[in-house]
C-alpha cells in the first residue's frame, strides 16, 4: 500500500511540473506553440476526406451503440468552438486569464471576432433549440468534434487577434482594411452564405414540425424512420436550393467560410477551417444524396445534385 501511495504520489508530482512547465514555455514562446497547433490542424481536412469511405455515425446514419442525446451532444460539442474562440481572443496570455483592459481591437477584428460570434451562437443555441429533434450522435464523433472545435477556434482566434494582425489586417499604407473592396467582398459571401445555410437548415426543421400538422398528413408523404431514434421522421425535403442540391445547408456554409477566407485574405487558419469543412460536408451531402434516393426511389427527383446546383 505504501509502494503504491508513494507511486501515485510521484507520479502526480510529476504531471504538475511537467504541466507548470509547459506552461511556463506555452506563455513564453506562444507564436511556436500556435505553429504547433496548426500543424496538428493540417491533418484535419485529410482525415474528414476519410468520410467519402466511412460515414460518420450521427444524423440519418447514427449506429445504435455508444450514443449521447442528440441535443445535449450538439449543443455541447460546438459549444467548444464558441467558448474558446471567445476566451482565446479576449485573453491576453493564455493562461493568466486576465482580460486586457488596455487591448484595442481594429474594426476589422471586430467585424471577424462578431462573424465567429454570431455564426456559432447560431450553430450552439438558436440551432439546438430550434431543431424539432436532434438523432443522437456517437461519442467517437462528440469526442473528435471538441478536439477540432478547441484548436480551430483557437488558431483562428489568436490569429485574428495577435498574430494574423500586422501582416493581414492592415493594408500597404497601414490603413484598417475593413474599407478595401476585397474585405467587403468577403463580408457579402459571408452574409449570403450564411443566409444560405440558416434558411434551408430552417426549412429541414419545418419539416417534422409540419408533419404534425394535420394540414401535411398525406398519403402522398412517404416517411422513413430512423430505427435507431424513432422521433427522427424524414421526408424529402422541398423549396429554395432543395430543388436543386440535397444539402444547401450545406452548401451555405461552405459559401461563408469562403466569404471569411477572403475577406481576411489570408487566414491560414480560415483557410484550414474552410478545406476541412469542404472535406466535411461534401463527402456528407453525396452520402445524403444517396440515401435520399435509395430511400424515396423514384419519388426523389431525379435532378438533383448532392452540394452544387446543376454540377455535382
Ligand atoms: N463546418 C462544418 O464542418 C460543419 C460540419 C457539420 C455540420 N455543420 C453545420 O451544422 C448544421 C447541421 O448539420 P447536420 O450535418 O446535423 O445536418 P443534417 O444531418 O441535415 O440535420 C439537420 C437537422 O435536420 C433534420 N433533418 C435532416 N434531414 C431531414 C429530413 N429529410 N426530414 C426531416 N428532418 C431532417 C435532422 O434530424 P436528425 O438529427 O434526427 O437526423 C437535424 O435535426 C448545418 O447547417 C451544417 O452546415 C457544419
Amino acid at each position: 500500500m505504501f509502494l503504491s501511495d508513494f507511486t501515485s504520489d510521484s507520479l502526480m508530482k510529476n504531471f504538475l511540473i511537467q504541466t507548470k512547465e509547459f506552461v511556463t514555455w506555452t506563455q513564453q514562446n506562444e507564436r511556436e506553440f500556435f505553429e504547433e497547433v496548426m500543424k496538428i490542424n493540417f491533418f484535419f481536412p485529410l482525415a474528414f476526406l476519410g468520410t467519402f469511405f466511412i460515414i460518420a455515425p450521427y444524423g440519418k446514419f447514427q449506429w445504435n451503440s455508444l450514443s449521447l442525446p442528440g441535443k445535449f451532444a450538439w449543443f455541447f460539442q460546438e459549444s467548444f468552438s464558441l467558448i474558446t474562440f471567445i476566451y482565446s481572443f479576449f485573453i491576453k496570455d493564455l493562461f493568466s486569464i486576465t482580460i486586457s483592459t488596455d487591448a484595442t481591437y481594429t474594426t476589422t477584428q471586430i467585424i471577424l471576432a462578431s462573424f465567429w460570434i454570431i455564426h456559432y451562437t447560431n450553430r450552439v443555441i438558436i440551432h439546438t433549440y430550434r431543431a424539432p429533434n436532434i438523432a443522437p450522435i456517437n461519442l467517437l464523433i462528440v469526442l473528435i468534434a471538441i478536439f477540432y472545435n478547441i484548436l480551430n477556434g483557437y488558431v483562428n482566434a489568436r490569429w485574428i487577434s495577435i498574430f494574423g494582425r500586422d501582416n493581414y489586417l492592415y493594408d500597404e499604407n497601414g490603413q484598417d482594411i475593413y474599407k478595401t473592396p476585397r474585405f467587403i467582398l468577403g463580408v457579402f459571401i459571408f452574409l449570403v452564405g450564411m443566409m444560405i445555410n440558416i434558411h434551408h437548415d430552417n426549412i429541414l426543421f419545418s419539416l417534422r414540425n409540419n408533419l404534425d400538422k394535420s394540414t401535411t398528413k398525406s398519403e402522398s408523404v412517404k416517411v422513413i424512420t430512423n430505427p435507431n431514434s424513432p422521433s427522427s421522421r424524414y421526408v424529402i425535403p422541398n423549396g429554395g436550393l432543395f430543388n436543386y442540391i440535397a444539402c444547401p445547408h450545406y452548401f451555405g456554409e461552405i459559401i461563408e467560410w469562403i466569404g471569411f477566407v477572403i475577406a481576411t485574405w489570408y487566414s491560414y487558419p480560415a483557410v484550414l477551417f474552410l478545406m476541412a469543412a469542404i472535406a466535411n460536408l461534401v463527402p456528407r451531402a453525396k452520402t445524403n444524396l444517396d440515401w435520399y434516393r435509395e430511400k424515396f426511389g423514384d419519388m426523389y427527383p431525379k435532378n438533383r445534385k448532392a452540394i452544387v446546383p446543376f454540377v455535382w
